[in-house]
């Protein structure tokens, strides 16, 4: 194989106590997404975003990678072939597992992002509303996460590399959100082989050739032992 690309989803750091979003009692039951998670009620009330984002980095910063993760850093250092990690997820997870060259097309807790001059720094624990830009002094601080409505990062990074794909994998992921959701299909215009592995079946599982459900922690490590 030479070269896979592999797309993460909360449900691969569910099983370290980090919620999922869209999953009975997830993240999208509890909050709107239109108050935390829009330009537009960040604008109305940075207070309330800014709480919501600090109680995820100190439980993020809390929680400890799982075998899913640990297989997939396993996965990039033993293969012969490129190993491309892609996550939507916003934890440091992948990271401390000890994956390299993870691109967080969602963004990640540790940035903090200017709304007024676009400087990038790293996010203290806690911001509030009253943080301020080192760059341009603005009281314009915010997570640099990318919001409904916004752009996800590295998207020709991605592009790139699908097009090169072997083998497409999405782990952990409900299919909801695109163009994350729609990377199945294109992978396998490019003529990509394709695997699901999740909980349950997503909503876009039929666009997959290959199936494997279950928890990450088992089902992730089985698939990195039959590419080994
Ligand atoms: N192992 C494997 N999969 C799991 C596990 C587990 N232990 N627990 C849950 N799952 C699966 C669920 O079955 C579900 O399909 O993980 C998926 C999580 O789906 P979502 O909560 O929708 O998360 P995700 O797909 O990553 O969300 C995409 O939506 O709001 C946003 O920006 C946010 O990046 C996020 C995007």
């Amino acid at each position: 194989m030479k070269k896979i690309v592999i797309l993460t989803g909360a449900g691969i750091s569910a099983e370290s106590g980090l919620g999922t979003f869209r999953d009975e009692g997830g993240l999208w039951a509890q909050h709107r997404i239109e108050d935390v998670a829009t330009p537009e009620g960040f604008a109305r009330n940075p207070d309330l975003v800014h709480h919501f984002y600090n109680a995820r980095r100190v439980q993020a910063q809390q929680a400890r990678p799982n075998a899913a993760h640990e297989a997939l850093a396993r996965l990039q250092s033993a293969s012969d072939g490129e190993v491309i990690l892609v996550t939507q997820n916003v934890d440091d997870l992948h990271e401390r597992a000890g994956s390299q060259n993870v691109i967080h097309m969602h963004g990640a807790l540790s940035g903090a992002l200017c709304a007024s001059c676009d400087a990038r720094w790293r996010a203290p624990l806690k911001m509030n509303r009253d943080s301020i830009c080192p760059k341009c002094a603005a009281h314009s601080a915010r997570p640099d996460i990318v919001w409904f409505g916004e752009m996800p990062y590295q998207m020709d990074e991605i592009y790139h590399h699908l097009r090169e794909a072997d083998l497409f994998a999405a782990i952990g992921t409900s299919g909801n959100v695109y163009p994350a959701a729609g990377f199945v299909q294109d992978a396998t215009q490019f003529g990509a082989g394709t695997i699901e592995l999740n909980l349950e079946p997503s909503a876009t599982v039929s666009a997959f050739a290959q199936t494997s459900f279950g928890k990450a922690t088992d089902t992730v490590p089985a698939w990195v032992e039959s590419l080994l």
